[in-house]
């Protein structure tokens, strides 16, 4: 697959790794050319024989997926300036819209229904790889077992994509229903982050379901 990352911070890293180990072309899209550059030759040299490259806006318009790994609501305004070009693309939220302690989003919605609002037709939108920390996705693994990615979201295909890109990149891939668990997915992962301090896990933690 052609995996568009729009971002250059620590989850583009991560995501972004994970699709270098899975095969897939990843190209990285930043607000600054020379960070989407800078993360891009990082990447080569952990990854010498991955397809991984810096791109501008217009890489959207033919990926199979596009992530969007920025800050919530940068997320919300760049699928509407996007607009028609991330048609026939499958849109991935990442994000966790929280404040000190709280969400930022209104009661009754998440990031990512608010993503999909914005959305032109023909292109789905699921919430994968919130509840997993940037770090952890280096080695794909905590505790010795690979991370779960939960997935949300409305088109089954869509998900199905999502899934492939964990698997391939070594992680376990959790369906967990329509886009509307957004609003768990992004409470949960508050709740993950607020423990942080108080159980001292300096962010290398994961949410796993055990059987
Ligand atoms: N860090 C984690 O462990 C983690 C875990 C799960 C989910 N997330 C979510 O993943 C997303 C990215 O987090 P991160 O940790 O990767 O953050 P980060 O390291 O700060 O990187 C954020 C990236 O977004 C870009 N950006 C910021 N505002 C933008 C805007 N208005 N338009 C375009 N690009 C913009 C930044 O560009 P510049 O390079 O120009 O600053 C940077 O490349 C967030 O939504 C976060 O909630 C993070």
């Amino acid at each position: 697959m052609i995996v568009t990352i729009v971002g250059a911070g620590a989850m583009a890293r991560g995501v972004a790794t994970i699709a270098l180990a899975g095969g897939h072309t990843v190209r990285l899209v930043g607000r600054a050319q020379r960070n989407a550059e800078s993360l891009a030759g990082e990447l080569r040299q952990v990854a010498p024989d991955g397809d991984v490259s810096a791109s501008d806006a217009i890489a959207v318009e033919d990926a199979d997926l596009v992530v969007l790994a920025v800050p919530h609501p940068a997320g919300v305004e760049l699928t509407a300036s996007y607009g028609t070009a991330l048609t026939g693309s499958v849109l991935v939220d990442i994000s966790n819209p929280v404040g000190p302690d709280t969400l930022t989003v209104p009661p009754g919605t998440s990031a990512a229904e608010l993503i999909a609002a914005e959305a032109a037709p023909g292109t789905p939108v699921v919430k994968a790889f919130n509840t997993v920390f940037a770090g952890t996705l280096l080695s794909g693994r905590v505790a010795g077992k690979p991370l779960d990615v939960l997935i949300a979201g409305d088109d089954e295909d869509g998900k199905g994509a999502v899934a492939d890109l964990a698997e391939g990149g070594g992680l376990r891939p959790l369906d967990v229903g329509p886009l509307r668990r957004s609003r768990e997915l992004e409470a949960l992962q508050l709740l993950h982050m607020s423990v942080q301090d108080s159980l001292g896990l300096n962010w290398s933690s994961a949410v796993k379901i055990l059987p």
